[in-house]
């Protein structure tokens, strides 16, 4: 490895870091201006959280007529029990329809109905049909189509650069200003000076053991804006999907909720529906209620998983709108048109993370953050389901047009800037998985957390460090940042249960066990 002072330089206008939706619109954007962008993917281009979200976009877009931003609001602050930050949530929903536009334009195939009208769908918390979709696939359809654009333009254009395989390792600074990071690169290191960085690195699943998130999702942004003290927010909301697929020896597939949406619902051990025992809505309550409403049935009667019915949504609508979810669910040896699917809560997004307006400027100047490694409050402290795309991609347009605007002159930081320090990694990092699952999942306490915050370490020298141990600490550092943060907040609200304080719950209409019985 060549952690050493010869390492080669990049001199750009703008680094991006990450490749999902948020980062691919924003390289998209500025593409054809004369600013020199880098963006620099972990692994491939298409690995990433917005590749594998099957719902949707919520966004207003006029294809139904009972629908107005101002509802896709109230149900955007509803959902967030009390933390939303409505100036941010308005001007991010209302910006919805632009987002939709933009993505049409670049070619995205959002599926739409014989008028020409986008086909919608209904999930959590939601009281209007408004996902736009193609078909349980939609954030495929989403990076294909951008990056196909961005490759195609990459080859046109000697300003834009994509390096794929490459993971940031530590940002580099001037006094308060952010000018660049550190890459590696199959082993050898890169720096990158730029007058502007921009994180848009995804979520943090893989803090848990049990996620819907792939393999790079270890939290790299939080991380690396925290380590050159950057503000964080929000940190102890974490969202579990209610309903990831639950098999020994099969991943923790997310079945997406506009299955529940169009029909599907949830069943105990004797068959019977339980969820509206814990709220009115049902199945269609919002994701922190269903998921908690599963947590409680299962841990009741001992259960590792409950059911999800799909039959209800009849075979013809099933292979029309959720191919990818029956082939998957087949290749494990589920036939979802003939049987239920065991399911069990995931971690699936996280609320929380750098602190951000909706043009992503963080409390660093040059520090940028857009998408899930950001936190512009809408989401508060449950994040209404779909919201996810559509924030990254309008904070992507916002932070387009603020640099185009701007004057991108690059601070040169020091290329002699030495770190040689001693890193913490997790002793053993399966356990440490499983012990964020276990006590900074869905139902938290002081002493579980207290217990975490003691979790075993190494040290490593930096210097001799891999990418695989890069992400490990980066897993590390994010984990404990959320059990301090849960810790602190000693109540109960959306996605964030603390048992020991289980009387203080902030949901709307929520109530804690089971009233039945
Ligand atoms: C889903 O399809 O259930 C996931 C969509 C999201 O997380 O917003």
């Amino acid at each position: 490895m060549n952690n050493n002072c010869t390492a080669p330089v990049i001199n750009t206008d703008v680094l991006i870091v990450g490749s999902g939706i948020a980062g691919l619109m924003l390289a998209l954007r500025l593409q054809s201006s004369d600013l020199k962008v880098v963006l620099v993917s972990k692994a491939g281009l298409f690995d990433s959280n917005s590749s594998w979200a099957q719902g949707g976009v919520a966004a207003v877009t006029g294809a139904n007529p009972f629908d107005s931003p101002e509802i896709h609001l109230i149900d955007t602050i509803k959902a967030g029990a009390g933390l939303t930050n409505a100036d941010a949530a308005r001007s991010i929903i209302f910006n919805g329809h632009r987002l939709i536009a933009e993505l049409d334009r670049l070619g995205v195939a959002f599926e739409k109905n014989p008028v020409g009208a986008y086909d919608l769908a209904l999930e959590g918390g939601h009281k209007q049909a408004r996902v736009v979709h193609n078909k349980d696939t939609t954030g495929r359809s989403i990076t294909e189509a951008l990056s196909a654009k961005l490759l195609a333009a990459a080859k046109e254009n000697k300003n834009l650069i994509v390096l794929e395989n490459t993971i940031a390792i530590n940002l580099r600074t001037t006094g308060d200003v952010c000018c660049g990071a550190e890459l590696l690169k199959d082993g050898s290191k890169i720096i990158v000076h730029s007058a502007h960085t921009v994180l848009a690195t995804g979520g943090v699943g893989q803090v848990y053991e049990r996620t819907t998130n792939p393999l790079v999702a270890t939290a790299d942004g939080i991380a690396l804006a925290y380590r050159i003290g950057a503000i964080l927010s929000d940190m102890e909301f974490v969202q579990f999907h209610p309903t990831a697929l639950r098999l020994d020896h099969a991943p923790a597939f997310l079945i997406s909720e506009a299955v529940r949406g169009a029909g599907a619902t949830l069943l105990d051990h004797r068959g019977q529906r339980f969820v509206k025992r814990f709220h009115q809505d049902g199945e269609l309550a919002t994701r922190d209620i269903v998921a908690r409403a599963i947590h409680s049935v299962m841990s009741e009667n001992d259960l590792p998983q409950v059911d999800l019915d799909m039959r209800p949504i009849g075979a013809a609508q099933i292979e029309r709108r959720f191919p990818h979810i029956l082939k998957t669910c087949g290749h494990y040896g589920i036939d979802i048109l003939t049987q239920p699917i065991p399911v069990a809560p995931a971690a699936h997004y996280m609320m929380g993370g750098i602190k951000a307006d909706v043009a992503g400027r963080t409390s660093v100047t040059g520090l940028y953050a857009i998408g899930e490694c950001a936190c512009t409050g809408l989401h508060g402290a449950n994040r209404l389901a779909s919201n996810s795309l559509l924030e990254a991609g309008v904070m992507a347009l916002n932070l387009g047009d603020q640099l185009l605007a701007s004057d991108c002159k690059s601070v040169r930081s020091n290329v002699n800037q030495k770190r040689n320090e001693q890193v913490l990694l997790p002793a053993d990092l399966p356990i440490f998985r499983a012990q964020m699952y276990r006590h900074a999942g869905l139902v938290r306490s002081q002493s579980g957390l207290n217990m975490l915050l003691k979790a075993p370490s190494k040290t490593v020298s930096e210097s001799q460090m891999t990418t695989e141990q890069y992400s490990h600490r980066n897993i590390f550092q994010v984990g404990l940042l959320i059990a301090q943060a849960a810790l602190l907040r000693t109540e109960s609200r959306g996605s964030h249960l603390r048992e020991d304080y289980a009387d203080l719950i902030r949901t709307p209409g929520m109530v804690l066990r089971d009233v039945s019985s």
